[in-house]
């Protein structure tokens, strides 16, 4: 396959990147006063904004132009219609079967899956009613009160973001506590204060293998087997979410209480599945069906909506614009809304781990910058904190700047000011203030020639820093829903581009092989001396260090 840099419209923008790095966002907006009209797109749920950034119509023509050379729309069919896209695995990529809410047949390998899902999600449905009613019981008799969910990665992070996002539509019939570290604080603090015959567990893990997830499975259950004294205790206090029955059964799992998992879902992509089961237990089960109802809109607005205006497909232009041909290296998540406050984190899974890779889906080294790395913070936070790097480091960072009309809490005063601040934001880093504005401002307040001379320079924004804005109605399930969504097939469109298998994450593997071989040399007290001396002095000194008493 040839490779992007070859196609016509790549060469193109290369040449037209080199036009706009001589461009200021303001000046294309005092000569555009349509710009709003022309770079936003309203959906359902949410207004998204991308006038700011360093664009015009010509840059968006060329961007369409390089999407339709890379058979975007051919691929997002593939996806959809169960083609084995995820090459290096082997497997198709049909998380969008998981929130297929018209029900329409999807067959795969001869079978129906809708048929599955739904079998899934009516099993779902029973067991929250379940225990949220108070009919299952643990052990000795007792309702559920709390349920811990276990698991890492994408079976931990898409439930708890979402669990945050919507915890104002909780009815707070249960707690909903999230386990995912192997460092032991973290699950003693969740245990510490629940009484065992009130908790059940989700061992959420697709291939109910992963280290950290089982060492915490198991501290879970001898914790339960020590209260209880009897091993059937774990029948009544644990289910899991799994493709791998064997193992769930063998950990002492009764086969009734296991959610399937398939494997064309990905972990990261796998919060519609039986993933999300937490949310489910949190909200009950017709608002986590209001979350899947959201991202099938989204669904259906990716696959139907022309290319120019569909958002998820200009999402992934604008990362493949500003990182790969404008040179930006990372990129900045801001929610303004507290609800979103683990958003960052969860899409820096989605994007980094499906699309942080350097190699071709033909096994190729690929020539040019593919993802930025993400990070970010909840906005008003992040100004008092990183915002002067975004302002006037030498680094630029495209930002998504994402928040609500209606806040779900609403306090007296507080939103017109957090939204002065989210409108302000936008404004400053694509305008900037330039040294003779900074002067004049420092001359109306009276100060000194050799005052200003001091400070100007320090007081200088040269603006030009692109930011997208994402303006929701007001957080709920299906924002939420319509919102992720949005993400996932950004990230989809942005591996089509760049020729990135964006579904597998074999750099996960390499760390993960390495702990476990290191592991039985510190239990064992035994160092392999073949380690290089930086590893080896560490190990030692660890060892060394931990039998003194510190
Ligand atoms: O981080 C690697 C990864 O494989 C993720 O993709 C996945 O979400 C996570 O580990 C957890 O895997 P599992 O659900 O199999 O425990």
């Amino acid at each position: 396959m040839t490779m992007r840099t070859s196609l016509n419209s790549w060469k193109a923008l290369v040449l037209h990147a080199e036009d706009m790095k001589q461009q200021h966002m303001s000046d294309l907006f005092v000569t555009d006063e349509k710009r709003f009209d022309k770079f936003s797109i309203q959906l359902p749920t949410m207004l998204l904004d991308y006038s700011k950034n360093l664009l015009t119509p010509e840059t968006m023509d060329k961007l369409i132009a390089l999407a339709k050379e890379c058979d975007v729309e051919l691929w997002r069919d593939k996806m959809f219609s169960g083609e084995r896209i995820n090459r290096t695995e082997d497997r198709a990529v049909l998380h969008t079967a998981l929130r297929n809410r018209d029900q329409h047949a999807m067959i795969l390998d001869g079978e129906n899956i809708t048929e599955q899902v739904e079998e899934t999600l009516e099993k779902m449905r029973t067991f929250s009613s379940n225990i949220r009613e108070g009919h299952w019981k643990g052990y000795s008799g007792k309702r559920i009160t709390d349920v811990v969910n276990i698991g890492v990665g994408g079976s931990n992070l898409g439930p708890q973001m979402v669990t945050e996002a919507l915890k104002q539509y909780s009815d707070n019939s249960l707690n909903v506590h999230y386990v995912s570290n192997v460092d032991g604080t973290q699950i003693a603090e969740v245990l510490r204060p629940l009484n065992p015959e009130n908790v059940l567990f989700i061992i959420s893990s697709k291939t109910f293998t992963t280290t950290e997830t089982m060492t915490n499975a198991n501290t879970a259950r001898q914790w339960l087997v020590s209260s209880s004294f009897d091993d059937k205790a774990v029948e009544h206090h644990f289910v899991a979410v799994s493709a791998n029955k064997k193992n769930a059964v063998e950990f002492g799992i009764d086969p009734e209480n296991i959610f399937d998992m398939w494997d064309w879902v990905g972990g990261r992509f796998s919060l519609w599945s039986a993933i999300g089961l937490p949310i489910a237990l949190d909200l009950g089960f017709d608002k986590f069906i209001e979350l899947l109802d959201g991202a099938f809109e989204i669904d259906c607005h990716f696959k139907q909506e022309p290319l120019h205006e569909n958002a998820p497909v200009i999402l992934a232009l604008l990362s493949v614009w500003n990182c790969t041909f404008l040179g930006a290296q990372s990129q900045a998540i801001l929610p303004y809304d507290q609800s979103l406050h683990m958003l960052s984190a969860y899409l820096q899974q989605a994007e980094m781990e499906s699309n942080g890779k350097s190699v071709s889906w033909d096994g190729d080294e690929i020539p040019y910058a593919t993802v930025p790395s993400i990070w970010g913070a909840l906005g008003i936070n992040g100004q008092h904190a990183f915002y002067q790097y975004l302002h006037q480091s030498n680094n630029i960072v495209p930002a998504d700047f994402i928040g609500s009309i209606k806040s779900v809490t609403p306090v007296k005063g507080h939103h017109e000011t957090l939204m002065a601040n989210f409108f302000a934001q936008t404004q400053a880093l694509m305008n900037g203030v330039d040294e003779q504005q900074v002067r004049e401002d420092l001359k109306a307040k009276g100060r000194t020639a050799d005052y200003i001379n001091k400070v100007a320079p320090h007081k200088v924004h040269k603006g030009n820093r692109p930011t997208n804005t994402i303006l929701m109605k007001r957080i709920s399930p299906r924002t939420i829903g319509s919102l992720i969504a949005l993400y996932e097939h950004k990230i989809f469109v942005q591996g089509i581009i760049l020729q990135i298998c964006s579904f597998d994450q074999w750099g996960v593997e390499l760390g993960k092989g390495l702990a476990n071989k290191i592991e039985v040399e510190l239990r064992n007290g035994d160092i392999n001396p073949a380690h290089d001396s930086s590893t080896k002095e560490l190990m030692s000194y660890y060892q060394a260090m931990k039998n003194i008493g510190l």
